[in-house]
C-alpha cells in the first residue's frame, strides 16, 4: 500500500530554487520535504527529462520546444529523469512523478517513464506515485507497469471523477486545493481514495484542507506547510 507523506515539495521547492532542478530537490529536502513532485516529458530523441512547460522559454530562457530538442542540446540545468532519480537516492526523497506529455506523446511518455522507474528507482526509497492530467497516460502506465500506484490529476473535479479514477485503477485523486469543496473531499475519502491537493503555500489553508480530509499537500514552500501540519 502506498504511503503518502503529508507534504510534497512542488517541482522541488519552487518558491526557493529554480523549479524541477536538482538544486530545487536539494532545497526541498533542506526545507523538510520527504517527497517531491516533478513533471516528466520526452525530448525529441525520446529521453525522459524533468520539465513543466512544452517550451524551454520560461524556465531556461531558450525559445525552443522540448519536443524538438535533443537531450544533448538541452541546457545543463534541465535534469534527465534518471539524474533526478539518482538525486532522490542520494537525498532519500520519495517522488510523485507527474507524467506531463507533449501533445500526442501521452502513451509513449508514460511507457518510457515507467520503464525508467523499473530500471532505476531505488528499492530503499518509498514506492513512487504516478499522476497525470492525461487519462491516456495513466492508462498506458497501468498497462505497461501496473505495479506503480496511480492518481488521477484533475484541476476542477466534476461528477465523473470516480469513473475516471476507476478506469485507470487509480489509488488517489490529486486536485487543485483552491477549488476543492468539503463535500467533494468527503466523497473521495469515503470512496477509499487517497486525496492530495496542489499547490498550497499558506499554512492556514493547508490546515483547513487537512481538516476536510486531505491527506497530502503539494507545495512550493515545504517548510511553511511542514510547520503548519507536522
Ligand atoms: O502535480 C500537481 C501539480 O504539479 C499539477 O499542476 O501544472 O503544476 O504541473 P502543474
Ligand atoms: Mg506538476
Amino acid at each position: 500500500m502506498l504511503q503518502l507523506p503529508k507534504v510534497i515539495g512542488h517541482r522541488g521547492a519552487a518558491a526557493y530554487a529554480p523549479e524541477n532542478t536538482l538544486e530545487s530537490f536539494r532545497e526541498a529536502r533542506y526545507r523538510g520535504a520527504t517527497w517531491v513532485e516533478i513533471d516528466v516529458k520526452l525530448t525529441a530523441d525520446g529521453v525522459p527529462i524533468v520539465m513543466h512547460d512544452p517550451s524551454l522559454e520560461r524556465t531556461m530562457g531558450v525559445d525552443r520546444l522540448v519536443a524538438e530538442t535533443r537531450a544533448a542540446d538541452l541546457p545543463k540545468a534541465v535534469p534527465t529523469f534518471e539524474a533526478a532519480i539518482d538525486c532522490f537516492r542520494e537525498l532519500g526523497l520519495g517522488c510523485n512523478v507527474e507524467i506531463k506529455p507533449c501533445e500526442g506523446r501521452e502513451a509513449e511518455t508514460a511507457r518510457v517513464a515507467v520503464e525508467t522507474l523499473r530500471r532505476r528507482w531505488p528499492a530503499a526509497l518509498p514506492a513512487p506515485l504516478l499522476s497525470s492530467f492525461k487519462d491516456a497516460s495513466l492508462r498506458a502506465a497501468r498497462d505497461a507497469a501496473p505495479e506503480f500506484a496511480r492518481a488521477v490529476l484533475i484541476d476542477a473535479l466534476e461528477d465523473d471523477w470516480g469513473k475516471r479514477a476507476a478506469a485507470v485503477a487509480a489509488v488517489g485523486v490529486n486536485t487543485n486545493g483552491k477549488k476543492l469543496t468539503a463535500l467533494r473531499a468527503v466523497e473521495i475519502r469515503k470512496a477509499g481514495y487517497l486525496l492530495s491537493v496542489y499547490t498550497i503555500n499558506d499554512g492556514d489553508v493547508a490546515k483547513a484542507l487537512a481538516g476536510m480530509g486531505v491527506q497530502c499537500v503539494i507545495t512550493d514552500a515545504p517548510d511553511v506547510i511542514v510547520a503548519a501540519l507536522i
